[in-house]
């Protein structure tokens, strides 16, 4: 019996009751991608076909002589990608390969077209990053061309000539298309870097599951780890699996970000949990525009200023017990705030004493947009801010008569303090050099789309 509840008691230790990571984030790349990486893919792809040609053995009815043969240009008029479905993307490319043949008298030049024919599986890595492989490839060779100005060449010369370069060109291409994906991989690896979300928090995004891929995109499950102190966050609650709709955002955009309630939800409870929301307002005596000080604060409260006869500071202290309440509705995404505030007179030695302290609920309607790879907030007040006082070392408040007051020294400071933290942006899940370019944010029922270009920069 000990056995078995000290086993309990070890499961229950090592089980969490929660989780810590966020299954919701989708992101789905859509046909305009491929055309784009078809485009920005040529010049490295005509590089990495760039093998070298080990030396031809030339016949000349007496002896072989070897013969340097080097790729004088590669030309790449066509490069096609498209999905398949269930397995990643097949790639048709159509190369002209000018070869320079050394043999003497004179140098041969010559044109061979070549078609090389790949399918690249698109999987889940170990480390929870996209990864492409080659799975299968095939070169498909025409008859060589003859450069004009290269005289005659005896068809003796020319069909081994081809022979030898396909020979060579059969393994090597696809072994470079193999290497130029290794690359590509180590890009996307980058997709787990930690990417700042507030002041001491960060985010980390990684593959749930083997890419959804259809015909028309690549759809990535993507989870999200939030990191307070470079500690992951225990969420409250179990997130539900996000699913994203087949047809949402703008039309022929690159990529298409779905981020769901509750991402929204758990980058608040961080920013909450790290304290970032709480906030001081402290008046400072003889100051122009500041009304917080127990003067003012007398003439509405009898014993406020029975108590100060002399004019002191008054500070606010604003702190969130409660997590913030986000609600994404069909373009309309609000953000609920329940502060609590304390309103204190700062005594001369810096001593804070209570006066009396209230209870907020104030509704914030919540712009979203986006900046880099980061989507930004910025709020503004919905409706009345309602306040219910919560304790009192002054005696009766009238909280209609303390209204306009709270208002105008709470509201302002709240906001500019909410709007420099919002203002930081949650970033989007990246890799290194690929940047959105004209993202446009749609906020849904209960989850927000961005859909967006990609801009490939070093
Ligand atoms: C090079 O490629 C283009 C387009 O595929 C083709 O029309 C042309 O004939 C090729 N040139 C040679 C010399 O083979
Ligand atoms: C991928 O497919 C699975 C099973 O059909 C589904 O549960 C999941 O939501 C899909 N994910 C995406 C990102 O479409
Ligand atoms: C207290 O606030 C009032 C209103 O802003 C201001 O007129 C007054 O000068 C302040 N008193 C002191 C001592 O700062
Ligand atoms: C958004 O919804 C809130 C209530 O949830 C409402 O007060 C506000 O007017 C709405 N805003 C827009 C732009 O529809
Ligand atoms: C805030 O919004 C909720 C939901 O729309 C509403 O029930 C509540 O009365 C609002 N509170 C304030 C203080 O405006």
């Amino acid at each position: 019996v000990a056995q078995a509840h000290s086993l309990g008691l070890l499961l229950a230790l090592l089980l969490p009751v929660v989780s810590t990571s966020l299954p919701g984030t989708v992101v789905r790349l859509n046909e305009a991608v491929l055309s784009y990486v078809s485009e920005i893919g040529k010049a490295p792809l005509q590089q990495a076909l760039q093998v070298t040609v080990p030396y031809f053995l030339d016949w000349n009815g007496e002896v072989y002589q070897p013969t340097r043969i080097q790729i004088l240009d590669i030309h790449v008029p066509q490069f096609d990608l498209k999905f398949i479905a269930d397995f990643g993307v097949r790639m048709l490319v159509a190369a002209n390969f000018t070869f320079q043949v050394f043999r003497v008298p004179e140098p041969l030049e010559l044109t061979l077209p070549v078609v090389l024919l790949a399918d690249a599986r698109v999987a889940q890595g170990s480390i929870r990053t996209p990864v492409v492989s080659i799975s299968a490839c095939f070169p498909l060779f025409s008859s060589a061309v003859v450069f004009e100005g290269s005289g005659s060449v005896a068809p003796g010369l020319l069909v081994p000539v081809q022979k030898h370069i396909e020979a060579v060109l059969r393994n090597k291409l696809c072994l470079s298309l193999s290497n130029l994906v290794q690359g590509l991989n180590v890009h996307l690896g980058t997709l787990i870097g930690l990417n700042p979300v507030g002041p001491e928090s960060q985010i980390r995004y990684s593959m749930i599951n083997a890419p959804n891929i259809t015909k028309d995109y690549i759809s990535l499950d993507i989870d999200a780890i939030l990191l307070l102190l470079g500690k992951p966050i225990v969420l409250p609650v179990e997130a539900t699996h996000f699913v994203l709709p087949a047809h949402v955002g703008a039309d022929g955009t690159m990529v298409t970000v779905g981020l769901s309630q509750d991402l929204f939800d758990s980058a608040l409870l961080l920013l909450q949990k790290a304290g970032a929301l709480n906030l001081d307002i402290t008046g400072l005596l003889k100051s122009e525009n500041n009304l917080l000080n127990t003067s003012m604060l007398g003439q509405l409260i009898p014993e406020v200023a029975r108590q100060f006869p002399e004019p002191m500071p008054v500070a606010l202290k604003v702190r969130l017990g409660t997590t913030p309440v986000a609600t994404l509705r069909t373009n309309n995404a609000t953000i609920q705030l329940q502060p609590f505030v304390e309103v204190q007179a700062v005594a001369s030695n810096s001593a804070f004493q209570s006066l009396f302290s209230f209870d907020v609920v104030v509704n914030l309607s919540l712009q979203l947009s986006m900046s880099k790879a980061k989507l930004q907030g910025t709020t503004s007040v919905l409706g009345d801010i309602q306040l219910t006082v919560a304790s009192s070392n002054v005696g009766f408040i009238d909280t209609n008569q303390v209204r306009p007051l709270t208002d105008a020294l709470f509201q302002k400071p709240l906001l500019d303090h909410l709007n420099a933290l919002l203002g930081m942006g949650i970033a989007l899940p990246n890799v290194v050099n690929l940047h959105y370019v004209n993202p446009k944010v749609f906020v849904c029922e209960g989850y927000v789309v961005i859909s967006s270009g990609l801009l490939y920069q070093r």
